[in-house]
């Protein structure tokens, strides 16, 4: 495990948008794992503008996106669909038929998370995840538990990750209680993953990952036996 330290948010968020956009030179045909939630905004909005200024291209890149809350309908301002597509899938030139977010609106759970696996394993699995971190550890919507599960699945959100998400809405009972996530089995089996840590809400879990034990209890302590993973950390989160 590869650890970058950042001095601030921005130094953070260009780091990681340098580490995608030569993923994406490197490869243009790249398939890319994203994450929503406040972190990774900085980092879409500078791959917009390296997009708009000609220096990298989407065309033939796919994306796939780790979660989406359930049930939600994709043009519910909340949805990570529509947050994706104002971040990102608006201002770059992805095709829209490679953009992959788990369906909110499946009438089946299971199957969408087996259609899900399977595409992904179709187009020959994930060349770079990016992943954010919950303050209670989660990797997408993988919670702490006693049973982690390998592959896309409908998840109950803990407490922690609803008090978390509530600054994104009017009212705490607004934040849905239930969503689609990719599972510990598809992220681990991504060939290289970047994680993005930034604020003192994240120090714990992050120095939890540090003492090098995976447990349970913090979910991203799992990318200690990943070959590939390069943490992208601001001070605040390092020292918090
Ligand atoms: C979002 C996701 C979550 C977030 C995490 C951190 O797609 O999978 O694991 O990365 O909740 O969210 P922020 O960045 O808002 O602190």
């Amino acid at each position: 495990m590869k650890l970058i330290r950042c001095k601030d948010y921005d130094e953070m968020s260009q780091i990681a948008a340098n580490i995608v956009a030569s993923q994406i030179t490197l490869k243009p045909d790249s398939i890319l794992g994203l994450p929503t939630g406040g972190t990774p905004v900085g980092m879409y909005k500078i791959l917009s503008e390296k997009c708009a200024a000609g220096e990298i291209s989407f065309e033939e890149v796919t994306t796939f996106n780790l979660d989406e809350y359930y049930p939600i309908k994709r043009e519910n301002d909340q949805s990570y669909w529509y947050f994706m597509n104002k971040n990102l899938y608006s201002r770059v030139n992805l095709r829209p038929e490679n953009i992959n977010i788990p369906n909110g609106e499946a009438s089946d759970p299971q199957k969408e998370g087996a259609r899900y696996d399977a595409k992904i394993e179709a187009m020959g699995g994930i060349d770079l995840q990016v992943l954010g971190i919950g303050p209670n550890g989660h990797i997408g919507f993988n919670e702490p538990d006693c049973c982690l599960i390998a592959g896309t699945h409908q998840t109950s959100l803990t407490d922690a990750t609803i008090d978390a998400n509530a600054r994104f809405f009017a009212k705490r009972e607004d934040v849905p209680t239930s969503a689609l996530t990719l599972g510990l089995g598809n992220i681990m089996k991504a060939k290289r993953i970047i994680m993005l840590v930034s604020g003192k809400n994240k120090s714990k879990v992050l120095n939890q990952i540090f003492e090098g034990k995976v447990t349970c209890e913090n979910p991203a302590t799992m990318l200690l036996m990943h070959p590939c993973v390069t943490i992208i950390a601001d001070e605040d989160a390092l020292n918090g």
